[in-house]
């Protein structure tokens, strides 16, 4: 379907051609001897009209479908009368057809009627792939996935598969998951650990992929990582993907510089690659989005698309793809955590802006002031760097003053924090004194301190959580909705 309606001409110098299109149906249009069909194969947002004559074999059994059966049609690419597409299907003559590969109970299938409203889409995570908004989701998450490894691949950095069960905590936030091996009835239950100590799903592949960077230079990984973070919000999962590239003989700078430009990469591909389903989200998705409503109130419903999406607390000022072109072609904004703290605060005093949480520095910078950073100061994304060490983790490389260290956060509009990112401490005894002031056990990290021991380099990375990533490119708001099947407290089927 996206080989016919998307060629340059619209479908036009396939007209006269005889074309197989294998599909699913959307609608079912039918009359005595002529029925309508919109076709959809999930290669785009677009549905292929194919008009089906009462001599053309098939014509009554396709006519008795509905909305989800699935078809294979074989017929001529012809120019078409309606509006809005240069050429349709013709099903006209004996040597044309149309089989009915799978039917439809049309009063059983849960995606008959015409609109649903994103939480019921959610509750049937399995057959949602077939509406607009997760097609287009699905392959726009598709492009940033191949956009990333382009990214880095042109750039020369390594891909490496940092492991998924792991022993040491990275952020020591203590959110893991732990992992021990299911017991028969019969077995005895006080058996030694599998692994003979305490295992863990990973929160990050960082400090494995240091390991690699500390030998290979510029590498990178990206897979699955895991959070035992008990909140229910928009933007969290308890499984998420997150792209972690690590740079050997690299300062904070660089560090800022790659995300910025690996972030702009994605979008500007995600212009250049889906203009379809940007146009879709512009339209479907971004029109709730400039709405002002409270948070809860009654789905709102807008015309020509079948998803309808909850009312949302935050008013955006921007179509989707208007954003992603800012994104795409402006540098982002860089300020220092204490340049931040500072103009919080002005802000505050000059009585623009109440925040419940306070702004003092040392204290982390909560979302509502994250959001007024990105929305109103810098009206885009924000690099926000050196923060307070108590804010951070304990690999991060302490500042000449003492009090901060080099890190980084990517902010930006609607989403909050993308990226989280630090220069690492790269001398043996600094790192020693965090790891002991924080209370972590030690005698874990003896290898990841090796680095330290054994040829010493700068070195800077940064994790990207890619449903985030996602969720920019589509102005999708909720979490959930970006990756296939969400995890999170209270998980469904499948
Ligand atoms: O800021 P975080 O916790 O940083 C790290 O894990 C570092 N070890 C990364 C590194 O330097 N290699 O997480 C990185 C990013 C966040 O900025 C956010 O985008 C995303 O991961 N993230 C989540 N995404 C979805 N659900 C969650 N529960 C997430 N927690 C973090
Ligand atoms: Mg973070």
């Amino acid at each position: 379907v996206k080989q016919i309606l998307e060629a340059a001409d619209g479908g036009k110098s396939l007209i006269g051609q005889k074309v197989t299109v294998c599909g699913w149906l959307r609608t079912v249009r039918g009359q005595k001897s002529i029925v309508f069909l919109k076709v959809n194969d999930g290669s785009t947002v677009q549905e292929l009209q194919v008009v089906v004559l009462a001599n053309a074999p098939g014509f009554e059994e396709v006519k008795a479908q509905g909305t989800g059966a699935s078809v294979r049609v074989e017929g001529e690419v012809v120019e078409s009368p309606a509006k809005g597409q240069a050429v349709e299907i013709s099903c006209s003559s004996a040597e044309h057809r149309v089989e009915v590969l799978g039917a439809v109970d049309s009063k059983a299938y849960p995606l008959a009627k015409k609109k649903h409203s994103i939480e019921y889409l959610r509750e049937i995570a399995h057959l949602r792939p077939r509406s607009n908004l997760i097609g287009a989701v699905s392959r726009v998450r598709n492009c940033l996935a191949m956009s990333t490894h382009q990214f880095f691949q042109d750039r020369g950095f390594l891909y490496v598969h940092t492991p998924i069960i792991t022993t040491a905590d990275c952020e020591g936030a203590g959110e893991m998951f732990r992992v021990s091996q299911e017991k028969a009835e019969s077995e005895p239950k006080e058996e030694e650990e599998f692994f003979g100590r305490k295992a863990y799903l990973t929160v990050s592949g960082q400090l494995a992929v240091e390991n690699y960077c500390c030998g290979l230079g510029d590498v990178y990984t990206f897979g699955p990582t895991f959070r035992a973070e008990n909140s229910s919000t928009t933007r969290h999962l308890a499984e998420f993907w997150m792209i972690e590239p690590e740079m050997a003989f690299a300062n904070l700078e660089d560090d800022m510089d790659c995300a910025e430009a690996y972030i702009r990469y994605c979008v500007s591909n995600v212009l250049e690659k889906c203009k379809s389903d940007v146009d879709f989200f512009t339209l479907r998705v971004g029109e709730p989005l400039r709405r002002t409503s409270p948070p809860n109130e009654s789905c709102q419903s807008y015309s020509g698309g079948e998803e309808v999406i909850s009312g949302d607390p935050s008013p955006k000022d921007k179509e989707v793809k208007e954003r992603l072109e800012l994104i795409a072609s402006k540098s982002f904004a860089r300020m220092s955590y204490t340049e931040a703290v500072e103009v919080l605060q002005k802000h505050i005093e000059q009585g623009d802006v109440k925040f419940e949480f306070e702004v003092a520095w040392g204290k982390e910078l909560q979302t509502e002031h994250e959001r007024f950073l990105t929305d109103h100061v810098c009206k885009g994304p924000v690099i926000v760097y050196n923060y307070p060490k108590e804010c951070k983790a304990f690999y991060m490389r302490l500042n000449e003053d003492g009090k901060t260290v080099a890190a980084m956060d990517v902010l930006c509009p609607g989403i909050g924090e993308l990226v989280g990112g630090s220069q690492r401490e790269e001398r043996m005894e600094v790192l020693d004194e965090r790891i002991e002031a924080l209370g972590l056990p030690k005698e874990d990290y003896w290898w990841y301190r090796d680095l330290r021991r054994y040829g010493s380099v700068p070195h800077a990375g940064f994790g990207l959580g890619f449903e985030r990533l996602v969720m920019l490119a589509t102005g999708v708001q909720n979490i959930r909705d970006v990756i296939p099947f969400p995890r999170y407290p209270g998980l469904g089927d499948p």
